[in-house]
């Protein structure tokens, strides 16, 4: 409240909202040093691996594409993230990746999208998480690039909620004089705030009964893959996630497995050396299926779990805020804390789910630095492998 008396009567009423409307109770995850949720008992779980997918294609392929002409299948695109690390201020999907030519990150994906909504003839209805900070940018830049062609009556955008920062001694950070600096709540909120958003009426009038979860920042991202799909409903399976074939024991991926009898993910630093070295009788690791932000859900078992209580994971990060002479920081390194609920926490809510193995050279090339592992160079090469002109 240091500039509070500087603030005309607006403003001061504009912080003081803010203010009250803190959820304090987040500061006692913090109170006593940052700790994870601890793990339940970990257990391999099998994927559906490519050699099978071969060999059921054609019934994966017509039951997936029914499903998609029934307008059961919606989609929703994460971008609701600020992407810190990779340190672009407009919303990532709208950073330019072409060399020769314009090509941006979300028209890689609707053009993705786009090969399997014209073969089956139909849009597939998507729905777009922003965060209020970069909503009106993201809506302005489809806007602006015609929607890459697809059919915008299909698609429509929703806010995720915002939650405090503080440093590192869990003191909240401001933005400027009147603004806390605030910070998407992290991507596992997206059933709920699109529920908040009022998005719900939309898919129960279309009908939709599954529903393709994704992040932005994957250019080979294949979304309502039709295989996928099909491969999910004849598990009977509530939920399914394409995974890829880890490339070696210690590679920084989320696993697959059961914990406690549910599916999970196990991050790498949740398995012992142990765990991540096991091998099968055929030499495959027994943990063998990293997670690649892609899952399919039944929509109304989202419905079931969309009031359950989700883990926030504390997560160090560079915030960018006010210090305390007044001062605009943009910090080189991480200098407080995000609270972030993971759409992979959604994955152990669930009753099954179904580990469906794609080529990781074919569907993941994410972008998530500047430089180095996962940046726009990697990606790239990914995509010119994969005959997209750059
Ligand atoms: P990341 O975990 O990579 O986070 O998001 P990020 O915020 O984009 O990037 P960094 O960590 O700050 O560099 C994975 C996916 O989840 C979305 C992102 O947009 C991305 O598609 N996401 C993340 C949200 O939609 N909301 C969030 O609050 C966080």
């Amino acid at each position: 409240l240091q500039y509070f008396d500087e603030l005309d009567e607006a403003q001061q009423t504009g912080l003081l909202n803010q203010i009250e409307a803190l959820d304090l109770s987040l500061l006692d995850l913090i109170k006593d040093g940052v700790k994870e949720v601890p793990k339940g008992k970990l257990a391999p779980l099998g994927a559906v691996t490519l050699g099978e997918i071969k060999e059921k294609k054609d019934t994966y392929k017509k039951r997936g594409l029914e499903a998609i002409r029934q307008c059961q299948v919606g989609a929703v695109l994460l971008a609701g993230g600020q992407g810190t690390r990779l340190g672009y201020d407009q919303p990532k999907g709208t950073v330019n990746i072409g060399i020769e030519h314009d090509i941006y990150i979300f028209e890689c994906l609707m053009k993705n999208l786009m090969k399997v909504t014209d073969e089956a003839g139909v849009p597939v209805p998507l729905y777009i998480m922003t965060s209020v900070s970069n909503n009106r940018d993201t809506i302005e830049f489809f806007e602006e690039h015609k929607y890459f062609g697809y059919d915008r009556s299909y698609v429509k955008f929703f806010k995720q909620e915002m939650v405090p920062t503080v440093d590192f001694k869990g003191r909240v950070l401001m933005a400027s004089e009147t603004e806390l600096a605030m910070a998407p709540n992290g991507n596992g909120g997206w059933f709920s705030s699109m529920v908040v958003d009022g998005m719900l009426e939309d898919v129960h009038k279309r009908g939709i009964e599954w529903i393709n979860v994704f992040a932005v920042d994957n250019v080979l991202q294949q979304i309502a893959d039709p295989l996928f799909i099909g491969a999910t409903l004849a598990s009977g399976c509530e939920s399914g996630a394409k995974v890829v074939r880890k490339a070696a024991p210690d590679e920084r991926v989320g696993v697959l497995c059961t914990e406690d009898g549910r599916p999970s993910i196990a991050e790498y630093y949740e398995m012992t050396d142990e765990m991540a070295t096991a091998r099968k009788e055929n030499g495959d690791l027994l943990y063998g299926f990293g997670v690649i932000l892609n899952y399919l859900f039944r929509e109304d078992k989202l419905e079931e779990i969309a009031d359950r209580h989700m883990p926030i994971h504390v997560v160090e990060k560079k915030i960018p805020y006010m210090d305390e002479k007044g001062n605009r920081v943009k910090p080189e390194k991480p200098n407080g804390y995000k609270f972030e609920t993971l759409v992979l926490d959604m994955v152990h809510m669930m009753n099954d789910c179904i580990p469906y193995e794609v080529v990781r050279e074919k569907e993941f090339a994410p972008i998530k630095n500047r430089d180095g592992v996962d940046s726009i160079d990697t990606a790239r090469e990914l995509l010119r492998g994969n005959g997209v002109l750059l």
